[in-house]
């Protein structure tokens, strides 16, 4: 029996402009996982960075933070079993052309900073971004 936890995923600008998101997030439910917390929202220059902090530094962190504050984003809360990593696998790799298909970048995406979806990769990265993402949300 796997133990319940809790992630986050992001539905990013370019899904989001191309009607997605129910398709998206239809998945998880789908899967099981129960939506938690849900909020539409377009980041901040500011709030993007903080978000993508990890990635500081790396020479595709500018196009990221650009991209990801170019519209709005919906930002899920998933719970259920061995959520980080099961969902992790559902959003498949993150050049979205190499993702298998059955997977939503596999199947949505041919992109890699518009790869369609963020997922939390850890437990640590879950509670860091799920803060950055909702900070000051009503609710
Ligand atoms: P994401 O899962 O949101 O995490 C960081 C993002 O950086 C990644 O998806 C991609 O959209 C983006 N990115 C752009 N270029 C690269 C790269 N060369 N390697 C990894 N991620 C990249």
């Amino acid at each position: 029996m796997s133990t319940s936890e809790e992630t986050l995923v992001v539905v990013k600008p370019d899904a989001v402009r191309r009607g997605l998101v129910g398709d998206i997030l239809k998945r998880f439910e789908a899967k099981g996982f129960s939506i938690v917390r849900l909020r539409m929202t377009t980041m901040t220059k500011a709030q993007a960075e903080e978000f993508y902090e990890v990635h500081r530094g790396k020479p595709f962190f500018g196009d990221l933070v650009a991209f990801i504050s170019s519209g709005p984003v919906v930002g899920a809360v998933l719970s259920g079993g061995d959520a980080v990593a099961c969902v992790r696998r559902m959003v498949g790799a993150t050049k979205s052309w190499e993702a298998e298909a059955g997977t939503i970048r596999g199947d949505f995406g041919l992109g890699l900073t518009d790869n369609v979806i963020h997922a939390s990769d850890s437990p640590d990265s879950f509670r860091k971004e799920s803060s950055t993402f909702f900070r000051n949300a009503a609710g």
